[in-house]
């Protein structure tokens, strides 16, 4: 018998489940996304996103199970993303851990689900990615952090403002690209120049502080593209050129900003290594530029593959490591909407 643990996660709009064994082997996986029901309003819902993991969560983890042919028996535990996410979403997941652990009678642990974006750049790995800065990049959270261990972890700093997956989405609506905005706005990057509109890099000069701000850098975007005081315009009546050098030049200024500030706190934290998660860290500018900039400054860098850069049940492999420690949680276990400062 397989001693594997079923992961579960409903943080926001991915209804996920998987089988994981200790080794971190995936016997089974599931993920049910939720982009046909959120891109008419072009941003996810939270009452949508409940509603459809409330219908999803069961069958999805009944089909992770069924495909890791293994019975509830074989599992150490029942693990669940309990924090940071949509309210409505995190009752959810943890409902259904609540309810399968007091019916097959296993344990319960909850996790961190920025801590498993950044646990997932370790994931196949042979050697621990820790010590390390960590860094998730998504569309909510825009988060560094400094990790001693997988699961002690403190706040270093974040964004102000919008997350840069956030801005990535508000922006590709601006340019009348379709939700979720990250990737057709990278795709649009692909054919224009990066270095033609000199948008704001927003405190990325400030060397005092760690944090991030997109807000300013998005309205800068709006002006361009429509001058001061218009409240609605037709993107794709822009020349084609000038689109493709609004999201290049765009996407650079994100760029930079996630690169300066994520090697900065490398340095700040005298780190050697650092690994970066979140659905932006899927973007291909963002990985190769700091790629290049790791290997000029010799700093180790781990990047989630990409199919576990967004959100998913397998970076809940997280659990083990509470698990070897003994770190169970009780049924009273609840739902943290807000992001934590601290872990251990
Ligand atoms: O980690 P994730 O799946 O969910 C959250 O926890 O937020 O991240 C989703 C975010 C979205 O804002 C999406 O537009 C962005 O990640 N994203 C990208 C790319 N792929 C996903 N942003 C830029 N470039 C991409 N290739
Ligand atoms: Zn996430």
């Amino acid at each position: 018998m397989t001693r594997c643990l079923l992961a579960i996660e409903s943080t926001c709009d991915e209804t996920a489940a998987a089988v994981i064994t200790e080794d971190g082997k995936i016997l089974g996986e599931c993920i049910a996304t939720q982009t046909e029901l959120h891109e008419q309003f072009q941003g996810v819902v939270p009452e949508i996103a409940a509603r459809a993991h409330l219908e999803r969560i069961l069958p999805v983890i009944d089909t992770a199970m069924q495909q890791s042919n293994t019975s509830p028996d074989d599992l150490a535990a029942i693990a669940v993303a309990t924090h940071p996410g949509l309210p409505g979403s995190l009752l959810v997941g943890l409902s259904a851990a609540k309810g399968l652990a007091l019916a097959w009678r296993k344990p319960i642990v909850g996790i961190n689900h920025v801590q498993a974006h950044i646990y997932a750049c370790g994931m196949g790995l042979q050697d621990s990615i820790f010590p390390c800065v960590g860094f998730v990049v998504s569309g909510g959270h825009t988060s560094l952090y400094h990790c001693i261990s997988p699961t002690d972890w403190n706040y270093i700093a974040g964004t102000i403002d919008d997350a840069a997956g956030e801005a990535f989405d508000k922006v590709a609506v601006m340019l009348g690209l379709p939700f979720p905005g990250g990737p057709a706005l990278s795709k649009l990057a692909e054919h224009g120049d990066p270095k033609s509109i000199p948008f704001p890099r927003p405190l990325l000069d400030d060397k005092t502080r760690l944090d991030f701000s997109f807000s300013g850098l998005k309205t800068a975007v709006r002006y361009r593209i429509a001058g001061t005081g218009k409240q609605s315009w037709n993107a794709l009546a822009l020349a084609p050129e000038l689109r493709a050098n609004i999201a290049a030049s765009f996407q650079q200024a994100i760029v930079d900003c996630l690169v300066g500030k994520s090697l900065q706190a490398v340095k700040k934290f005298g780190v050697k290594r650092l690994c970066v998660g979140g659905g932006v860290a899927a973007n291909r500018e963002f990985r190769s530029q700091l790629t290049q900039a790791c290997n000029r400054q010799k700093i180790e860098l781990h990047i989630a593959a990409p199919e576990l850069c967004t959100d998913n049940a397998v970076m809940g492999a997280l659990a083990w490591e509470k698990i070897k420690l003994g770190q169970f949680d009780t049924l009273d276990l609840d739902a943290k909407p807000g992001l934590l400062r601290k872990g251990q």
